[in-house]
């Protein structure tokens, strides 16, 4: 065998694991495998994963905070304003270094796939030709999946549509869309249709920021099942943010999610941004703004985390750990049950897998020996610690590796030293 990772922890509790890697893929699992690795990894005990899957980013956007100010409100509608004013400065090297930069902490945290969003409004399509080239760039150690993306509104930006044709004919793999950002609810919906009946005849995913407001009664998510339903687009859509769903009337919601699940529509919840940027116009009680996360899984909808934003012009912090997503998305959802705590980790790892349509993908014999070792018993504890990724591993080489959380701590009135990993 190439690699063989011995004594390791699996997500669904099993102990004492070996895995074997061979030609890049998983050859064999199971305990005391009696195999020679050319190369052996002592996991210790720890968990193994398969990657972190990032459903919803923007990697057009990342590393540009401050660019050209920083948002003073904190809004959804301040942060599109900054990024209009951003774009005519924009260089596509400035885009394709800033976004590797990402890249290389994405690899370091084991975020190893990315659906990124990628504005198609400027007729330049400077940003669509940046990210194709990062897509290139990366594609021997992450796969990154580009969403045409029409920031401005499909309707409400004259070459919207005509753009993101040619971004998928340029080769961006998902349609995107904004139907809340339409100037009307009718626009909006008009906005799904075209965008719906545009993916379906090119056989194309959808991907729509949709119903991001605290409106109570935006309804887009509603048209964008039907569509999903009336097209046969079942398990090819996903809806990003609904925000207003948590908002919305408790009787409307009882008969809008069997609607979703019916149409086989994924929801990508954001946490760390939506509960910064939502509740901007509440006094207090301040709503939340995350759309209903444990609702949707008890209606057997798909549910991910995505990271949204890192560092740009709608949120100041973040550094690509999709550990820390989720741990927000537990706190703001209270999935505080083992079961619910399970569920943010499977939101950030094998859900956005699914919804992005990653093949071997997996710790089964014969997906790809894509990999990370955390400093961690169990999900559950990779989460609560944001674990330090021991290893990282793609294809069964091994792309990034970091120590544990080792403390040496020496106390005044304590003789001896106190040695312990952090958290454990
Ligand atoms: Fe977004």
């Amino acid at each position: 065998m190439d690699v063989v990772i011995r004594n390791a922890s699996l997500p669904d509790g099993r102990q004492g694991i070996d895995l074997a890697i061979e030609d890049g893929r998983i050859a064999a699992v199971g305990a005391a495998l009696p195999l020679h690795g050319a190369q052996e990894i002592d996991a210790a005990g720890d968990l193994i994963t398969p990657p972190f899957v990032d459903a919803h980013f923007h990697m057009d956007a990342t590393l540009s905070y401050g660019l050209p100010r920083v948002n003073q409100s904190g809004t959804l509608l301040e942060g599109i304003a900054l990024w209009g004013e951003l774009k005519p400065e924009l260089s596509q090297q400035a885009l394709i270094e800033r976004a590797l930069q990402y890249c290389d902490w994405a690899v370091a945290r084991g975020l190893l796939a990315i659906r990124s969003h990628v504005d198609i409004c400027d007729d330049r399509l400077l940003a669509v030709e940046a990210l194709l080239e990062v897509r290139r760039q990366v594609a021997p150690y992450i796969d990154l999946q580009l969403v045409a993306f029409p920031q401005d509104g499909l309707l409400r930006s004259p070459s919207a549509l005509a753009n993101l044709k040619r971004a998928v004919a340029m080769g961006v793999d998902v349609v995107g869309g904004i139907p809340h950002f339409e100037r009307t609810m009718a626009e909006g919906a008009e906005s799904v249709r075209i965008l719906c009946e545009f993916a379906a005849g090119k056989g194309l995913r959808v991907d729509m920021h949709c119903d991001e407001s605290d409106d109570p009664l935006s309804r887009h998510i509603e048209t964008l099942a039907s569509e999903s339903n009336r097209l046969g687009l079942h398990g090819r859509v996903a809806a990003s943010h609904l925000t207003s769903m948590h908002s919305m009337d408790n009787y409307y919601v009882s008969k809008l999610l069997p609607l979703i699940r019916e149409a086989g529509v994924a929801a990508i919840a954001n946490p760390l941004i939506n509960i910064t940027l939502q509740g901007r116009h509440d006094s207090y009680p301040k709503r939340r703004g995350m759309t209903r996360v444990p609702e949707m899984l008890a209606a057997g909808i798909d549910v991910a985390f995505g990271h949204d934003c890192v560092m740009d012009p709608w949120y100041s912090l973040g550094s690509a750990d999709m550990l820390e997503v989720a741990q927000m998305g537990l706190h703001v959802a209270q999935m505080t049950s083992q079961q619910g705590m399970r569920a943010c980790f499977a939101a950030v790892t094998e859900t956005p897998a699914r919804i992005l349509g990653l093949s071997g993908y997996g710790l089964e014999v014969g997906c790809h020996a894509d990999l990370v070792l955390l400093d961690a018993a169990d999900p559950v504890e990779a989460i609560r610690l944001r674990a330090a990724r021991r290893m990282v591993m793609r294809r069964g080489q091994v792309l990034s590796e970091a120590p544990r959380a080792d403390v040496r701590l020496a106390l005044p009135g304590r003789p001896e030293r106190v040695n312990f990993r952090l958290g454990r």
